[in-house]
């Protein structure tokens, strides 16, 4: 059997509501518990023994740091690794159908696909025995959660029959309550959804030619993998949900990355205990689950944790406090300042005794109440709704000031203290 793992990473107008963590970098590179985002997924699929390649597909230009993770990645795992780049947004099966040569390339049996911005402990060789106990040869396997009555509006939504698993209806993000059962944005498809992507593909374009489309606002060339392809299938025996119990999440505001951070250092204790930092003489206070890079410098009097990560070369002077956060490279924290509930951008700096803190985005950043009004920052009109602090790349904190519940752009040198707002 030869399997492969396709990652959808999306393009530049995506990740709005990571911003201004995604003007700096392609969100699927954002470190999540030292590692980025996709390298998460990527090591899932090297759990696979079947697994043979893995495909990147996006609309971002190649970039240095883009092409960089790639061979590093796949030099790690002994995988190939490609990017595949659309001329533009294809969509979610938009871009699978463009690229169906190279995934077909080799014969594999089926395929993996996943959204790159969800994360969890996936439940990958768990998905494909249940795959291979169907009896159809054409079937769809969506990996499923259960959420809250409330979150679940914001999702795909799923009814399944509960003996055989096949999904009988679904709505992605309904008007109204459907069901618990949620969509993850993991799959498992068998190569004949490129027949029914191909005939979605077909009506586009024949409702296009015949007038009927509204040339308008229809973007010809996107096709959507759940409402366009999977939903149709609901009912027909081909599409069927495998339910995880395990930690899932989706990573699209700043403060879901908190969150993601939060359970992937938990996963480590599973996979990778040697990340985890553990407390020592001549070393810094380590409460719970705390990942620092080895080139970073921590003071032994600093007190870390827990749900911290302390990213490649951050210097974390004496008597600082870090608790639920994100310090990313080449951050610098100067003595005895504080940092809650925040994400520390590239390169800033906060200075001595300063404060900055956010407010905790708990028990889920998923549930609507944290997420920013209009989806993005940007159309929002400088205040936030209780979340975390963030701090672009190359900001500057003084010392002896404190930043609540705000975020920083980037390239800022703030002189004052600042509470609920957003530093242009
Ligand atoms: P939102 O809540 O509106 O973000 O919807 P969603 O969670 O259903 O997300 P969406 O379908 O937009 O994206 C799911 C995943 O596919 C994300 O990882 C995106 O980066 C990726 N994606 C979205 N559109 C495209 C596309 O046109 N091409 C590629 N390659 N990936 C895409």
């Amino acid at each position: 059997m030869m399997l492969k793992g396709v990652i959808l990473i999306g393009g530049p107008q995506k990740g709005t509501r990571f911003r201004p963590l995604s003007l700096e970098l392609p969100k699927p590179l954002f470190p999540v518990a030292g590692y980025p985002m996709v390298y998460h997924h990527i090591e899932a699929c090297s759990r696979v023994p079947d697994l043979k390649e893995i495909l990147l597909i996006g609309f971002y230009q190649p970039s240095e740091s883009l092409t960089r993770f790639i061979q590093e990645t796949s030099q790690q795992f002994k995988l190939p690794i490609r990017y595949l780049q659309e001329y533009t947004s294809l969509g979610t099966a938009g871009g699978l159908y463009h690229f169906r040569d190279q995934i077909l390339s080799g014969s594999p049996d089926s395929f993996f696909v996943f959204n790159a911005d969800v994360y969890c402990d996936f439940p990958l060789n768990e998905m494909l025995e249940f795959h291979q106990s169907l009896s159809s040869n054409t079937r769809f396997t969506m990996l499923a959660t259960q959420a809250t009555r409330q979150q679940s509006v914001n999702f795909g939504c799923l009814v399944e029959d509960k003996k055989t698993h096949e999904v009988r209806h679904y709505v992605e993000k309904p008007q109204t309550f459907v069901s618990t059962t949620i969509n993850c944005g993991t799959y498992l498809l068998s190569n004949d959804v490129f027949k029914y992507i191909a005939e979605v593909f077909q009506k586009q374009q024949d409702e296009l030619f015949n007038g009927s489309m509204d040339t308008l606002t229809y973007n010809r060339d996107t096709i959507r993998l759940e409402q366009d392809v999977l939903a149709p299938l609901a009912g027909t025996g081909k599409l069927y949900a495998y339910t995880t119990t395990r930690f899932w999440s989706q990573i699209k505001s700043a403060g879901s990355a908190i969150y993601a951070n939060r359970h992937c250092l938990e996963l480590y204790h599973k996979y990778h205990p040697e990340r985890l930092s553990k407390n020592g003489e001549g070393k810094p206070k380590i409460i719970g689950d705390v990942f620092i890079h080895p080139s970073a410098i921590v003071d032994s009097t600093a007190t870390l944790g827990p749900n911290v990560t302390v990213g490649v070369g951050v210097c974390v002077g004496p008597g600082v406090r870090v608790r639920e956060s994100i310090l990313l490279a080449g951050s610098k924290l100067e003595d005895h300042c504080c940092i809650l509930h925040s994400i520390v951008g590239w390169n800033s700096t906060v200075g001595a005794w300063s404060r900055v803190e956010g407010t905790p985005c708990d028990p889920n950043p998923n549930a609507p109440f944290t997420k920013i009004e209009g989806d993005t920052l940007f159309k929002n009109d400088g205040r936030l709704n209780p979340s975390i602090t963030i701090l672009g790349r190359n900001v500057t904190v003084p010392a002896e000031i404190i930043i609540l519940n705000s975020i920083v752009l980037p390239y800022k040198e703030i002189t004052f203290s600042v509470k609920n707002q957003i530093l242009l």
